[in-house]
């Protein structure tokens, strides 16, 4: 290929890594850096740029891990991307950027905990005050049936800067929870239609949709998320997914897939529900973009929460609506009133607004990548070779497969004997798993560096693979 000529800079806001990355993630959009075309070697690119050599690691790095290039062993490494897929998508870049619980259970790897520790009560506690004084009684009456206006507009911009979501703050819906969003979206789109979800996937949606009536497909995964040619060969006209970071699974959804499934949509004239739960973590190069942000279509709903952000009791979480539904919601849905406190969107505007918010996430971000660190040190310390760490790269879950001959009841029960708390994967298929071994869930955003270290040593010999 020709030598690539980035326009980088030392004195911009952005990483060089950043800009090198944004640079070729364009060009392979834009179709001058072809499908299939072998790129620089980091070193010769490196001494091209006068730049660093790690400085092109990290961003290959992150083009590999988004799936727009890959590495062939003793080749090198190459576009992924086929020419022909990219014409519909290429102009929109961003404009900016259970079971009985033993009651001396003590180490609870549950996934839906996060670090309360370091949640900023003081302060928060601050800006509730401020929120009464300076609303006065205003607050103590229904607000927008969307959520609060200025709210939402902290939320589109966070969104824009740093998930790539292009929205208005109008398309933006603020709901208790995304359970109630769901239930609500079925309402908008039609329960008449059919809706698929992956299988494995998120027990909660796949009741909702049960509840509410909907039809559902129950799609397996591969390697790279849910499986586009099974979902094809359905009926159904939404499909629900989560690409940053599959729940449970954890796999990352590459590009490829990513715009194999928004062909799907568009060719069916179909919506994908893109739940970005806990998009913020990633702990190999920068958090992956959105599937919003790459739909020219207006097929995409996305939905976010500040449950795993922020705290999972404050119940803020949010769905961002493509003109057509939003048009349907504002005309037969703005009954339904808001369903969050307009004290804690307030007192969230607030936290947003004067930079706490960013300066949390930043934090969250550096202990959590510390808590992951140590849980899969321990792993590799404590159980070594019988079992196999699925998921890894993201989040605050990972999945751990285990060949001890134990089924997943024993493996739950012995740990829960030694007081560590463990979860089962198989309640979020539907149907029975195929696949041989166990397998069991472990959230660590609520547990400290040494519980940790402590419960995987404990499981270990409970396990027998110490
Ligand atoms: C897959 C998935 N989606 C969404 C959420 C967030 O749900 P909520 O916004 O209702 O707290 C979670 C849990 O935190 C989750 O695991």
């Amino acid at each position: 290929m020709d030598e690539l000529l980035p326009n980088l800079s030392k004195k911009a806001k952005q990483p060089l890594y950043i800009q090198l990355y944004n640079y070729i993630k364009k060009e392979i959009l834009a179709g001058r850096i072809k499908s299939k075309e072998k790129l620089p070697s980091k070193r010769k690119l490196s001494q091209h740029l006068g730049i660093s050599l790690n400085t092109v690691q990290a961003a290959y790095d992150q083009l590999c891990a988004e799936g727009f290039i890959e590495r062939k062993p003793r080749q090198g490494l190459f576009v992924t991307l086929m020419e022909e897929d990219l014409s519909p998508y290429q102009m929109n870049e961003p404009k900016m950027e259970v079971i009985k619980v033993h009651e001396q259970t003590t180490i609870d790897f549950n996934s839906g905990k996060v670090d309360t520790a370091h949640f900023p009560f003081t302060l928060w506690r601050q800006l509730t005050v401020q929120s009464l004084y300076r609303e006065q009684g205003n607050l103590f009456y229904n607000g927008d049936p969307q959520g609060e206006p200025y709210l939402r507009q902290e939320i589109a911009k966070y969104l824009f800067a740093s998930r790539g979501v292009i929205c208005s703050p109008d398309q933006i819906v603020i709901g208790a929870g995304t359970q109630l969003l769901i239930g609500l979206l079925c309402l908008i789109i039609g329960r008449n239609f059919t809706f698929a979800i992956e299988n494995p996937g998120f027990h909660r949606i796949r009741t909702v949709l049960q509840d509410q009536g909907v039809n559902t497909a129950f799609i397996p995964l591969d390697y790279n998320g849910i499986d586009v040619h099974l979902l094809s060969n359905t009926d159904a006209h939404v499909a629900y997914v989560t690409p940053s970071h599959q729940f449970p699974y954890g796999m990352v959804m590459p590009i490829s897939r990513r715009i194999e499934l928004l062909k799907w949509a568009e060719e069916r004239d179909a919506y994908i529900v893109e739940d970005d739960y806990d998009g913020e973590y990633r702990y190999k190069g920068k958090p992956i973009p959105s599937l919003q942000g790459l739909d020219a279509r207006e097929h995409v709903i996305y939905l976010g929460s500040f449950s795993k952000s922020l705290i999972p009791s404050l119940r803020i979480s949010y769905m961002v609506l493509p003109p057509a539904l939003l048009n349907k919601y504002q005309e037969r849905f703005m009954i339904y009133k808001q369903t969050v406190s307009r004290l804690h969107q307030d007192t969230l505007f607030q936290f947003m607004k004067e930079g706490h918010w960013e300066r949390h996430l930043n934090r969250m971000r550096t202990l959590y990548r510390k808590k992951h660190h140590v849980l899969l040190l321990s792993i590799n310390k404590y159980m070594k070779s019988h079992v196999k760490i699925i998921g890894e790269h993201a989040g605050l879950h990972i999945v751990l497969e285990v060949n001890n001959r134990m089924s997943e009841k024993e493996l739950i029960e012995s740990a829960i004997y030694v007081g560590v708390k463990i979860y089962p994967l198989s309640i979020y298929y539907t149907d029975v798993e195929k696949e041989l071994l166990p397998k069991v869930i472990l959230g660590f955003g609520g547990l400290s560096e040494s519980e940790i270290e402590k419960g995987i040593q404990l499981i270990a010999e409970a396990w027998n693979i110490l």
